[in-house]
Parts: structure tokens; sequence; C-alpha cells
């Protein structure tokens, strides 16, 4: 079994890391991601900042972790809740000051009331600032009001950090790249994904409804100590046309294609997985012709991401098979090239062909370097997920047509010899899927 929780040196060698290209005279400040209310004194499930979790791990909200490259002190301090017995008992365990240092690998560590006190006596040492304005606008205007208060004092001899550099330029870039520890959660939140697809194939029968079938796929999740990594689209129908349809409410009839796009987060680390499938268990001749260009695009794209290649080659492959094959059945007329110059497949195929994942679903890190498509390296770990959707609002389309919507999504981390499909083992060829919903 994977353990969950990443070893403290990979941190550590995070903050190494980002310190060394930040420099001397620099100080970084990371807040925590917010509580969320969702109803009155209700919050949303607390999901960490993923800029924040990468560096520190920590799980809690109302944190600030501060790194200071070459500060004799100590160069990692962490601002957190104190423990405190009675928001313990009412709202579980917290970390404190002394776990932070013990188990986060903070230098020293401070309660989170005491931070307008301190922070301040940081920044003044410092000549640059490495912060991410824009995130948490209330955290913004704190920082702001610091810094105005080292400059209101300054005939006093207190001095301001005069730079601010955005620190997501820094973070993001290496976020880019994953470990060999953070590959094995990916691969397991990836399984866990595999098995909740396979469920969900195992278990539809015409009549179900699409929430049951989100049902299936969030006990496989929860057994496996995994969350969804973003809320599960389960369109049967007309729905599965609809390209982030999340009502999930409908019925599932006889003749209906089931279009599933659900993922699990293991430890923070998000997998991304669709499959399409019919209801009843067998394709019929359109859905089929429909299925398998999808299909070829996506083994075409998968084939071109490859170290060296640059990140809109797999899209441009894919673009490619669904612009023919929708020629050769007849949904587009015409020249393929000239099909493709004109963007008529955007009829029928409207998103890109993948996106970084990582710790977040649609993961951070630049598609162009300058004007240019980014390189494929090894460590970059990408979607691939081509789809063709029959429009729902058309009505000049022909009746067999209607109401297919496919889309097949596998995450490909890409090694020094090619690539590696974390999500291979969950069917996707036509009689593989029949074959597995015959069984049930
Ligand atoms: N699940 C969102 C996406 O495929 O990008
Ligand atoms: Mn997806
Ligand atoms: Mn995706």
């Amino acid at each position: 079994m994977t353990t969950k929780r990443l070893p403290q040196s990979e941190l550590k060698r995070r903050r190494r890391l980002l310190m060394d290209m930040m420099g001397d005279n620099a100080i970084a400040i990371v807040p925590s991601a917010n509580e969320l209310i969702r109803n009155r004194d209700v919050h949303y499930p607390f999901r960490q900042d993923s800029d924040f979790m990468y560096l520190t791990d920590f799980p809690e909200p109302e944190a600030v972790a501060v790194l200071i490259p070459g500060r004799e002190q100590g160069e990692f301090i962490m601002f957190c809740r104190e423990r405190d017995v009675e928001k313990e008992i009412w709202n579980g365990w917290r970390v404190g000051q002394e776990g932070a240092v013990s188990d986060y690998g903070a230098d020293d560590a401070f309660p989170i009331e005491d931070i307008d006190e301190i922070l301040p006596g940081l920044l003044e040492q410092q000549k640059r600032v490495y912060y991410t304005m824009g995130r948490y606008t209330a955290f913004d205007g704190r920082l702001l009001d610091w810094v105005n208060q080292l400059r209101a004092n300054s005939r006093i001899g207190r001095s301001a950090p005069h730079q601010f550099i955005d620190l997501e330029f820094l973070v993001h870039d290496m976020r880019l790249f994953k470990s060999r520890s953070e590959v094995a959660l990916m691969r397991r939140a990836a399984e866990v994904s595999i098995r909740a697809h396979t469920r969900a194939m195992r278990v539809c029968r015409p009549g179900m409804t699409e929430y049951q079938i989100e049902a299936e796929i969030l006990h496989t999740f929860r057994q496996a100590d995994t969350e969804p990594a973003y809320p599960s689209i389960v369109g049967g129908g007309i729905n599965s046309c609809i390209l982030h349809y999340t009502d999930n409410c409908c019925e599932l009839r006889d003749g209906d294609l089931l279009l599933i796009d659900a993922g699990a987060e293991y430890s923070g680390y998000a997998s991304d997985v669709t499959r399409t499938f019919p209801v009843n268990g067998r394709f019929s001749g359109p859905q089929r012709a429909i299925y398998e260009v999808v299909l070829a695009a996506q083994e075409a794209a998968i084939e071109n991401a490859l170290p060296g290649r640059h990140w809109n080659e797999p899209h441009e492959a894919a673009v490619k098979v669904l612009t023919e094959g929708l020629r050769d059945i007849g949904l587009l007329n015409g020249d393929a090239a000239q099909l493709i110059e004109d963007e008529d497949y955007k009829k029928f195929f409207m998103h890109k062909t993948g996106h970084w994942l990582g710790l977040d679903v649609h993961d951070v890190g630049d598609y162009k370097v300058d004007e240019d498509w980014r390189i494929l390296e090894p460590g970059m770990v990408l979607t691939v997920e081509p789809g063709l959707y029959m429009p729902p609002h058309s009505n000049d389309l022909d009746e067999r047509w209607r109401h297919i919507g496919v889309r097949i999504e596998d995450d490909v981390l890409i090694t020094r010899e090619g690539n590696e499909v974390l999500s291979d083992g969950l069917p996707k060829k036509v009689d593989d899927i029949e074959a597995l919903m015959a069984d049930g």
C-alpha cells in the first residue's frame, strides 16, 4: 500500500530548491486555504491550497508558511492555530506549534494570532517578497498593511522590502515535474478510479439513475481512502453531450450511452478518467461508429505524448483522426486538411485534448514558453481526452446520431522511454467493454 503522506525529506527538498531559487535577502509568504461556508455555520469539506500543500503538507486552515533562505535562527517558520482543548472537542485535533516543528519540519512555529506582531519584523530585514497576489484578497490587504507599517516608520530606521515577485512563477514550474513518490500517489489515485469505473460498468442497467451510478463511484472512492478530485460527471443519453454535466439526476434509458468522467484524489493528487459505454451493455451501430473514431483519436494522441514532442502534438494528432473520422461517417464534408484549417471539427469537439494533472485537476504549469509550445519531458503528467459530442440543441442532425456524446480520458505520465498510461487497465475497446458488462 502506498504511504499516504509524502516523506518529509521530499518536502524539505522542495523548500530547499525554492529557497535556492529565491536567493538571499528574500522572503516567501504562503498562506493556507480558508474554510468556506456552505450554509450558516456549516463549511464545505476543507481542501488545502495546492501550493501551500506542496511546500508544507500541513493540513489545516489558518496557517501561514514563511521561508527565509539563509536566516540563521531558522529558514522555515510556520504560523498556525494553537492546540485548544475546547476547540478540539468540537472540531477535531490540531497540529499546534510543537507538531508543526516535530511533524512538518518547521524550524520554528508561532500562534497564528501573533502574526501581526512577528511578520513585520521578518519582512523588515528583506529586500524581496515572494507572494502570490490576488489569490486570497483579504490576506493581500494584510500583507500590504504590514509593508505600509514599515514604510511609515522609515524615519525611525525601519525599512520595507521594495520588490514584490510572483511566487507562483517558481512553484508552478516545480509542480509540473512529478517525483517518484508523487507518481506513486497518482498511480494509486488512478487505480482507484479504474476500480470505480469498472464497478459502474458492471452494475449499470437500464432503469437505474445517474445518481445511483455516481453512488457506486463514490463508494469505491471512499472505500479506498480517496475522495472525488472534482464533481463526478455521470451523463446518460443527451446529457453525455454536455461537457460539464453534473446534475446526475436522470434515469438511464435502454439504448442510450452513459458518459462518466470521475477521478479519485489521493493525498491531494488527482486522477481524471472518462469512459463512455452503452447503458444496456451493447453499442448500437451509430454509437459504435462515433466511439471508434474517438478511441482511434485517443490512441493517436497517446502515441504522440512522448518526451521531446511539444505540448500540442497529441492534440493535433487527435484532431486529424477525429476530422477524418467525422468525414468518413458523413458528419463533415470536404477535404480533411481544409476542414482542420477551418476548424469545422469544433462543432463536435470543442475542447482541447488534455491538460496538466497533479495536485490540481487542471494542474499548474505553462503550456507555452515564450511563444512556443512546451516540450514534453519525463515527469510531466497530462490527460489525453478527445471526445465527440453531437450538438444537443441541433434539429438538423440525422436522427441516428442524436444524443451521442463520447469522451475517453486517460492519465499519461511522460517517461524517459515514452509514456506510461496511469489509468491503463480500464477497458476502452468496444469488445472489452461489452464483455465486461455482459459478465456483470
Ligand atoms: N474532469 C474535468 C476534465 O476532464 O478536464
Ligand atoms: Mn475529466
Ligand atoms: Mn480532464
